[in-house]
């Protein structure tokens, strides 16, 4: 089993709070951990810096480890990963299940290796979440794909061949995976219906550095031209956009002043233009920008997309501060079938939401009171812990790992805001 399962924790938080000062910004989490697996491409040694002391890099480490990688801690934020001894190019289900990223050791590991075997990812219980695009991808790429049980294996004894592939879904990990697959194949690969996230962007600089050939990255066309051979590298993390857009909306939420720093504010526009409509003060600088509050909140409308859309992973922590504008506001989400499950948890605070599908109708604004709620998953925790935050008294937020997964000390960054909060 995971020597990396936490206990499960809790956040005791007194409200309300109006967070007010400056924070700075962890690096990406979800571009860490794709950029994790693409050192499994090479059998030089990959330096990863400003990588967030999340729990999601320590369950990919020990899955790296499984496979024979050397994964060394050189500081804090530094984490060095050589693969010149891959042993294993198989998985066990508890060593995959700890997160989704685990599923993106499959595309460097069938790429390099010409076979991979594992059961599906885990990840946050937010959709079905199937794996169809990466496999029906890396079948494209001529590898055979078998299925016994759960358990998917992939094989390209000849490696694997470079094609034209059209993605039916822009997969941010599904794009991640077959990018990552194409850098060792043999010819052209065209990638169409591409996801353009900044994550995918930032995969492509990295495996740029490391000697692969890759044009088009944050197009819904990506071209790779297949290398032989892949180099070591030593990149930095770009911030977090969504620890970013969490502290964003927590200022607005509780009328506070909070300036962020080293924040990607070119790839914020969708939050940007909705706190906006709400009624919020945002100063953006270059680097850095200050949300304020200080009149009512306005209700607005809006869907979760992929890039340049509002990112699903900020629809729970909006939904949340809508429940303090006046009037109805309606959010749909339209990337994940099933990520409104923290809508009973905000109820239980006051939050007057009724679910229509995969919509929320959410009528403020309503006095939220302090509850015991549960993190549901990393972004339900953050909507709990922004509603903890502004509501009235304590309140205690369980199972806190899952914020643990991808928020770097967020206690002590919050903590710095004004927040009152302990972990027991
Ligand atoms: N999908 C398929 N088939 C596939 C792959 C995806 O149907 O083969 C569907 C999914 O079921 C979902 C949609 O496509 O409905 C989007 O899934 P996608 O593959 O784009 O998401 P992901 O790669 O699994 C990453 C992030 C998520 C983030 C999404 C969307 C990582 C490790 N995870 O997930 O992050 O929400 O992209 O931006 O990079 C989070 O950080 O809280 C989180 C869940």
């Amino acid at each position: 089993m995971s020597t990396f399962k936490s206990p499960f924790f809790s956040y005791r938080l007194q409200g309300p709070t109006t967070l007010e000062g400056q924070v700075s910004l962890s690096g990406s989490a979800n571009a860490g951990l794709a950029a994790m697996c693409a050192a499994l491409l090479t059998d030089q040694t990959v330096v990863l810096k400003n990588m967030p002391d999340v729990l999601d890099v320590k369950t990919l480490s020990e899955l790296l480890s499984h496979f024979g990688a050397v994964v060394t801690k050189l500081e804090k934020n530094t984490l060095s990963i050589c693969c010149n001894k891959i042993t294993k190019t198989s998985a066990p289900a508890h060593l995959m299940s700890a997160n989704r990223a685990s599923f993106q050791v499959t595309g460097p590991l069938l790429a390099r290796y010409q076979t991979v075997s594992t059961p599906p990812p885990g990840g946050d219980p937010i959709g079905g979440r199937p794996v169809d695009v990466h496999i029906n991808s890396f079948a494209k790429l001529g590898a055979q794909i078998d299925q016994a049980g759960d358990v998917y294996t992939a094989s390209a004894s000849a490696g694997l061949q470079g094609t034209r592939i059209f993605m039916d879904y822009p997969s941010v990990s599904g794009t991640q995976n077959v990018l990552m697959a194409a850098t060792l194949a043999k010819g052209d690969t065209t990638i169409v219906n591409a996801a353009t996230e900044p994550e995918v962007i930032f995969l492509g600089n990295l495996l740029t550095q490391m000697g692969a050939v890759i044009s088009g990255t944050g197009t819904q066309v990506i071209k790779i031209h297949g290398v032989e051979k892949l180099n070591g590298c030593e990149i930095s993390l770009p911030s977090d956009r969504i620890e970013a857009g969490t502290f964003a909306i927590a200022a607005a939420l509780t009328a506070g002043n909070v300036t962020i720093k080293n924040a990607p504010v070119e790839h914020l526009d969708s939050l940007f233009s909705k706190l906006i409509e709400c009624g919020a003060n945002l100063k953006i600088n270059e680097k850095e920008i200050t949300v304020s509050r200080d009149k009512a909140l306005l209700p607005v409308n809006f869907q979760s997309l992929p890039y340049p859309g509002m990112p699903t992973d900020l629809q729970a922590p909006m939904a949340t501060l809508l429940t303090q504008a006046s009037g109805v506001s309606i959010v749909q989400e339209r990337v994940f079938e099933n990520r409104m499950l923290y809508v009973n948890e905000l109820r239980k605070m006051g939050a007057d939401i009724v679910i229509a599908g995969t919509s929320a109708i959410i009528s403020g604004p309503v006095t939220l009171s302090g509850a015991k709620v549960t993190a549901l998953d990393v972004r339900a925790g953050a909507a709990v812990l922004l509603a903890a935050l502004s509501a009235t008294g304590t309140s205690v937020i369980t199972e806190i790992q899952h914020l643990d997964r991808k928020y770097d000390s967020l206690q002590s960054k919050f903590e710095t805001l004004g927040a009152k909060m302990e972990r027991s």
